[in-house]
């Protein structure tokens, strides 16, 4: 049976009935066409699926839509401002930070949290802090780069 949920969602109230057993990745890009937000996995392994559920970094594979009733969801095409990119969407540009861009929405949301929750001080916290967040291309010390720009 479907249940009552509201979730914001880049600043725009969704207000729905939705399946409990859906999770909050097929919420976003089945129900909302939100694609930015890629699934890779589908079990918590790859980062692709990376969202800001209260501006915390989430695998959004892994939670039920409906545990988010109440929350502020922010994906990849809730960041940029407007026309202007966000400042790491224009560092990823600038670094080379992708090759096929499968990964890059849950690279640039984890790159995003690494600043903000203060682990971007030097490389080798980068890379922690960006471990969940695989790509198959291998263009991490470009990633690295863009997020140590972003955080000068
Ligand atoms: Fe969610 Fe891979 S699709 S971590």
């Amino acid at each position: 049976e479907n249940v009552p949920c509201s979730i914001e969602i880049n600043g725009t109230k969704h207000t729905m009935k939705i399946d409990p057993r859906i999770t909050l990745l097929d919420l976003l890009r089945e129900r909302l066409h939100l694609t930015g937000t890629k699934k890779g996995c589908d079990y918590g392994q790859c980062g692709a699926c990376t969202v800001h559920v209260d501006g915390q970094r989430v695998n959004s594979c892994l939670t039920l839509a409906v545990m988010n009733d109440g929350k502020k969801v922010t994906t990849i095409e809730g960041l940029a401002n407007g026309s202007e990119l966000h400042p790491m969407q224009a560092a990823f540009i600038k670094h080379d930070g992708f090759q096929c861009g499968y990964c890059t929405p849950g690279q640039i949301m984890s790159a995003v949290a690494c600043i903000r929750e203060g682990h971007a001080d030097n490389e080798g916290e980068i890379r922690e802090f960006m471990s969940g967040n695989i790509c198959r291309c291998g263009a991490y010390p470009n990633i690295v780069a863009a997020i140590q720009e972003v955080k000068k």
